[in-house]
């Protein structure tokens, strides 16, 4: 049988034979993960299976053990956040830390601002926060205006894109939880920003709600004490046997694991 990985083309991250132990806790066991462009993998398993051991990983906030990193068809190195960051690797936080009397623009390019000799240049930022927002379909009308002033939606939107965009160009986006403890209305606004980042990027999407995972995913890992126990396509998945993958019932019809 064809196995998930045989798509016919490249995977833009690979992950094979990746281990991660913490003392005598093996967080991540053989895991074998392909992540491609213009997809969205949700990363799936009960709390404590490693979903977050293994983005850290790929992020630099922590250093695989054992196995290896391929990215764009090469091995890579990841030991720190930079060298993600450099990859185009990046990760959204949950924690959105904006400055609320601040406008659109300046939370943009927080800490990351474009200058000329000395000189704040306003007009490029404005031009390139355009663009971004744009590019996002967002419904914010101006970019003058304090963040503390947009909806919860918006100011989503304004985190999303500083995490994406700013700084080197972007290739993967990682988002661990980003709905977790939204409302419906601004979840449903981050599943529309995560449809819309992978018409450029390749996405990872971790998430505790399958019917998020369902409504945006186009493959799907599940992950059980470190072990990935199950992947499948969207279409081929189905929530009560994602469930039971979850719980760690053995899964007999996956052919690679
Ligand atoms: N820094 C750490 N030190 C020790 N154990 C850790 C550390 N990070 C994660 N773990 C352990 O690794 C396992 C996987 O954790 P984690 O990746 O956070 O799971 P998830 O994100 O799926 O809930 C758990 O048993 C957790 O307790
Ligand atoms: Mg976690």
């Amino acid at each position: 049988m064809q196995s998930i990985e045989s798509n016919n083309h490249q995977p833009l991250l690979s992950i094979r034979g990746g281990c991660k132990y913490f003392g005598g806790i093996t967080a991540l066991d053989n895991v074998d993960i392909d992540v491609y462009n213009h997809e969205i993998l949700a990363l799936l398993g009960d709390n404590g299976a490693g979903k977050s051991t293994l983005i850290k990983a790929v992020s630099g906030a922590h250093t695989l053990d054992e196995g290896d990193i391929f990215f764009d068809g090469k091995k890579v190195s990841i030991n720190r956040p930079e060298d993600a960051y450099k990859l185009g690797i990046k990760t959204v936080y949950q924690d959105m830390a904006l400055f609320g009397i601040l406008d659109v623009t300046s939370n943009l390019f927080a800490g990351a601002e474009y200058t000329h000799w000395g000189f704040l240049q306003k007009k490029k930022m404005n031009q390139e926060a355009f663009g971004v927002l744009s590019n996002l379909k967002t419904t914010i009308k101006t970019l003058h205006q304090e963040v503390r002033s947009l909806s919860g939606g918006q100011q989503h939107a304004v985190a999303i894109a500083r995490g994406v965009y700013i700084g080197y160009d972007p290739r993967l986006i990682i988002m661990d939880e980003p709905t977790a403890g939204l409302g419906v209305k601004q979840s449903r606004e981050v599943l529309r920003l995560l449809k819309e980042l992978k018409r450029e990027f390749a996405i990872i999407f971790i998430t505790h709600n399958l019917d998020y995972a369902f409504d945006t995913a186009d493959r799907i890992a599940v992950l059980c004490g470190g072990r990935v126990v199950g992947k499948r396509l969207i279409q081929e998945a189905n929530q009560t046997e994602i469930v039971k993958l979850m719980m760690g019932v053995e899964d007999k019809n996956n052919q690679k694991i």
